[in-house]
């Protein structure tokens, strides 16, 4: 059975609960991310998705690691944001016709993502920092780099061509 909200008693229970939630976010977008990639006709930005695309794969096993630190078996519970995040995404990228908006639209959408990423990410650092657990702040701080090391290699690309092709 999934963490319900309503077993949450002590802050290790939301720790729990926001790593089974980001659990299932990760394994949705690294789902999402090939359909992503396939779309742009930009090589660079196809190759920093496929790459992004790897390290969500060792982002997944992380969050597995953090799960075994915890004594709890890898579980995801379902998060409303990303399937939003990810739906939103593809109502767009898939009624845009012209190559170069729907770069700058993926672009857009996929700073969505890695932003609440980050966000999620953050508060579990936090959280873990508050219950002591410094190996998983060790593993998830990896992770947020990773996540920043993407948000701003997507700024680069949109400033510096995308969005100039877009206008
Ligand atoms: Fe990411």
């Amino acid at each position: 059975m999934p963490t319900m909200t309503k077993d949450i008693h002590s802050m290790e229970d939301l720790f729990v609960h926001q790593l089974q939630s980001i659990y299932y976010a990760e394994k949705e977008i690294h789902k999402a991310m090939p359909k992503m990639a396939s779309k742009t006709s930009d090589a660079s930005l196809r190759a920093a998705v496929e790459e992004h695309l790897k390290e969500t794969d060792t982002q997944i096993k992380r969050l597995e690691q953090v799960f075994k630190t915890m004594g709890k078996p890898p579980q995801a519970v379902p998060c409303a944001t990303i399937d939003g995040l990810i739906k939103e995404a593809g109502d767009v990228v898939n009624h845009l016709k012209d190559k170069h908006l729907l770069d700058a639209a993926l672009i857009a959408a996929d700073q969505a993502v890695e932003h609440y990423e980050i966000t999620c990410y953050g508060t579990l650092i936090a959280w873990a920092r508050q219950l002591g657990r410094q190996p998983v702040v060790d593993l998830l701080e990896q992770t947020i780099r990773e996540e920043k090391a993407m948000d701003k290699k997507l700024t680069a690309m949109a400033e510096s061509k995308i969005n100039r092709l877009a206008a």
